[in-house]
């Protein structure tokens, strides 16, 4: 009977922040070291240690924006550790990674804040730091924003020029902390709310001195919608001066995980069933802004996913995080994106974890190469709608029900922005078999300029190897004009497909 998609041209949602493609690098296993930096390693190219093979593989993604230095690292991290002479930089525990194992090595601050703008330039990403709420100060904090951003006569200033950085980097997004409920100290709400406060107070106090564009600070949410509400209930209760609590905060975040069966070994139920935890991410959205239109109905604070992907029990099993990244994962990213597109008057940003290495990683390396995962593919055809405008598609197709699970699965899904006078529409066919789709727009006229399909001739379960990457990347797909604004496309099995219009 096949599936049906609608895009109602006539109903934009929103412009889609290009910052919805952002990535995560942490501290951890070989994403910063091995990953991002070599140094002095000459078995690869470099530029300043940075490792030109990951780099031109990113870039060419066109990342918007990088968040660093972690995670749980971030809580750990003083970053004064990491400028000046790299020899004179302290060797330290990696509190969180190294987790006493002596094949996960030390933290050695050869990467720090200058490397990490180095890679940002590399990329032309923004820089999205985040501070360290759970072991370190405000001041601490406020002196890292200065050093980075401020631009007059100061010794934080002047140390950055004399660390090679003349201008101030500008660094727009701060993060106040990093899943301060858990790792980042294991905070009650109230707790965290009252460290908010502080920390956001000082990292104000410099803001109001740069000369660039202010800055935005990200607060610490969770998927438990009660500790979000209890944390903004608790922030109200010492308003002061001039500005309310919620104008300490340009942003909320939340970090959502989602895994079923093994990485590789997985049968058709936890297929699925991948697929149906994956739509959390967008509930986790709505949760947090349902929360936020009861405590703070005023302000226009938004919401960043600033982890999200699949965490693999064979990654907590193995160093440093690292999983296979199948053809399912993959798929699983392009259902995300299409959920967040039709949040996107809600959400500011999300950021994959993480972009090397780690986790649902985009690119994987060993000592001499660097190669895509079928997750990169996905960003690749899902960045055309950067700074589109959003538009409501409705999809009628089955859904597949997975017990236990509060989310069932469509088999399609999809969604379309516009562009001048372009309509750019993604979809995924995530039946185990082939299925016919007819996509409507609303005018007549338009026409199919290019069109992609990625993971036609793979399985779900194929994974990416250095020897295997070509596998993965997309081919063309008949798309057939039927008139009146009218298409068919036969998707192949698990598949996803990209479509340009000229409309
Ligand atoms: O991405 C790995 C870890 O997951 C991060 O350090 C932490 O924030 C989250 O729990």
């Amino acid at each position: 009977m096949g599936s049906a998609i609608h895009v109602q041209q006539r109903e934009p949602i929103a412009e889609i922040d290009p910052n919805l493609y952002g990535h995560f690098a942490e501290h951890l296993g070989r994403c910063i070291y091995g990953g991002l930096w070599v140094g002095e390693d000459d078995r690869v190219p470099t530029e300043d240690g940075v490792r030109m093979d990951t780099i031109d593989l990113l870039a060419d993604l066109d990342m918007p924006v990088l968040r660093w230095p972690g995670g749980c690292f971030a809580d750990d991290y003083h970053w004064e550790d990491g400028i000046g002479p790299r020899e004179e930089r302290p060797t330290r525990r990696n509190a969180f990674w190294t987790q006493g194992r002596a094949d996960i090595p030390e933290e050695p601050n050869e990467f720090g804040t200058e490397e990490f703008m180095r890679v940002c330039d590399l990329l032309d990403a923004e820089p999205y730091l985040a501070a360290n709420l759970g072991s370190g100060s405000p001041g601490e904090a406020a002196d890292w924003l200065e050093y980075c951003n401020y631009d007059g006569d100061t010794e934080l200033a002047n140390r950055r020029a004399e660390n090679g950085s003349d201008d101030p980097h500008d660094v727009k997004f701060w993060g106040v902390g990093n899943e301060n409920w858990g790792c980042g100290g294991r905070m009650s709400p109230e707790q965290y709310a009252e460290e908010f406060r502080r920390f956001a107070t000082y990292l104000r106090s410099v803001d109001g001195l740069l000369s660039e564009e202010d800055v935005e600070l990200v607060s610490v949410g969770h998927i438990h919608d009660d500790w979000n509400r209890k944390f903004l209930d608790a922030l109200d209760e010492c308003a002061s001066f001039t500005e309310g609590p919620y104008d300490l905060m340009e942003h909320m975040s939340v970090h959502r995980y989602y895994e079923a069966g093994s990485d590789t070994d997985f049968d058709d139920e936890e297929y699925f069933r991948l697929l149906a935890r994956s739509r959390k991410v967008g509930g986790d959205v709505d949760n947090a802004v349902d929360a936020l239109s009861v405590y703070a109905p005023e302000s226009d604070i938004s919401i960043v996913v600033d982890e999200w992907g699949v965490w693999h029990p064979e990654a907590t099993n193995t160093n440093g995080l690292e999983q296979e990244n199948t053809v399912r994962d993959a798929i699983s990213a392009a259902g995300v994106f299409d959920d967040l597109h039709e949040r996107a008057d809600v959400v500011a940003m999300a950021n994959i974890a993480q972009t090397v290495n780690v986790l649902q990683c985009l690119v994987q390396t060993d000592e001499d190469d660097a190669w895509p995962t079928p997750t990169y593919h996905v960003f690749d055809l899902y960045e055309g709608h950067a700074g589109g405008t959003a538009l409501d598609t409705v999809v009628d197709t089955d859904a597949h029900e997975v017990e236990d699970e509060p989310y069932d699965v469509p088999l399609v899904s999809a969604s379309a922005s516009e562009h001048d006078e372009e309509i750019y529409v993604t979809l995924s066919n995530r039946a185990l078999e082939s299925e016919d789709v007819t996509l409507t727009l609303d005018d007549d006229g338009a026409t199919v300029r290019d069109s992609a399909v990625l993971f036609a001739d793979t399985d779900v379960e194929a994974y990416s190897r250095k020897d295997n990457a070509a596998a993965f990347a997309p081919e063309e797909i008949d798309v057939e004009a039927t008139g009146d604004g009218t298409f068919e496309v036969t998707v192949p099995a698990s598949s996803v497909v990209a479509l340009t219009l000229d409309a």
